[in-house]
């Protein structure tokens, strides 16, 4: 199970790296309940209620969730801006991610979609407090880093602790940030990096889940220029070119 869950994060890490995108295409979507619901039925109209819900509630602060319906048919959901994503921005990312779940994960009762700008999750289930453990995926910049690859990784890997405990710290879970370097062969450099936890995490949840993925770094992207660990409840990513509005 372990080993087949690294193979298929290494495939669908090779498909990401070539296939690009941008902040309107989708980075990757997970139906993670395969139990279906039919439409027209409540779960339908309370998941519908649930899109709604978001989309005003989420773009003036960045992160909104709800739960929508009776027990039995309740749905439960979250969407998450990047930290410095403006909210014209987040409204349209939100809208878009809504539409293309019900596309990509018809019927499906549990699913969650990333853009560049914005994640979208939504449950049967009531997940709201949990770190998200099962979906995940990696994206890696295709270019190997010139010059000292190890100290480049040490470099990546502690601007990346940082902004995992700054972000845990921040009223908003978000931190973005850089550090400048000198390689011995390339001269000066900077790496730019961001992290960010969905709100609906504690501080310490928080902190945990950006310390694993910052450990899985390794794995996606050693000696890459870039890559991001890209989970449910929180991310990692860093580049050498700024990937943030203001950081
Ligand atoms: C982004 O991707 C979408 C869908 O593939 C495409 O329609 C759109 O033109 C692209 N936008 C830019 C700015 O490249
Ligand atoms: C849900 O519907 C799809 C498509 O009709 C079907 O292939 C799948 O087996 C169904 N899933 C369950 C859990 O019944
Ligand atoms: C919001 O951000 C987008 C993308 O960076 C930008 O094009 C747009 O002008 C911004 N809108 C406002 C109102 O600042
Ligand atoms: C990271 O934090 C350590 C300890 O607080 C500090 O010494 C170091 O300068 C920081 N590095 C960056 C890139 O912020």
């Amino acid at each position: 199970m372990f080993s087949y869950r690294i193979i298929l994060l290494s495939l669908l890490c090779l498909w990401l790296s070539t296939k690009g995108g941008n902040s309107t295409s989708p980075l990757f979507r997970y139906c993670f309940n395969h139990e279906n619901y039919t439409d027209p039925s409540p779960y339908a109209t309370n998941l519908n209620q649930l899109f709604n819900l978001l989309y005003t509630k989420v773009p003036p602060h960045g992160f909104g969730l709800a739960s929508t319906g009776q027990p039995q048919d309740q749905v439960n959901g979250l969407a998450l801006c990047r930290g410095d994503v403006n909210t014209t921005s987040c409204m349209s990312c939100v809208n878009e991610a809504s539409k293309k779940l019900l596309e990509r994960c018809p019927y499906k009762k549990g699913a969650i979609i990333w853009y560049d700008y914005c994640l979208l999750k939504y449950s049967n289930e009531n997940f709201f407090g949990e770190i998200d453990e099962k979906n995940k995926f990696y994206m890696v910049n295709v270019y190997d880093v010139e010059g000292d690859a190890a100290s480049f990784n040490g470099k990546v890997s502690e601007l990346l602790s940082n902004l995992s405990y700054k972000a845990s710290e921040s009223s908003v879970l978000y931190a973005s940030g850089e550090l400048k370097f000198d390689d011995e062969e390339e001269g000066s450099k900077t790496v730019y990096g961001l992290a960010q936890c969905t709100g609906d995490l504690v501080g310490s949840s928080c902190k945990k889940c950006l310390d694993d993925a910052v450990a899985e770094i390794p794995d996606c992207c050693d000696g890459k220029q870039g890559g991001r660990v890209v989970g449910g409840s929180c991310y990692v990513r860093y580049e050498l070119y700024p990937i943030v509005e203001s950081s």
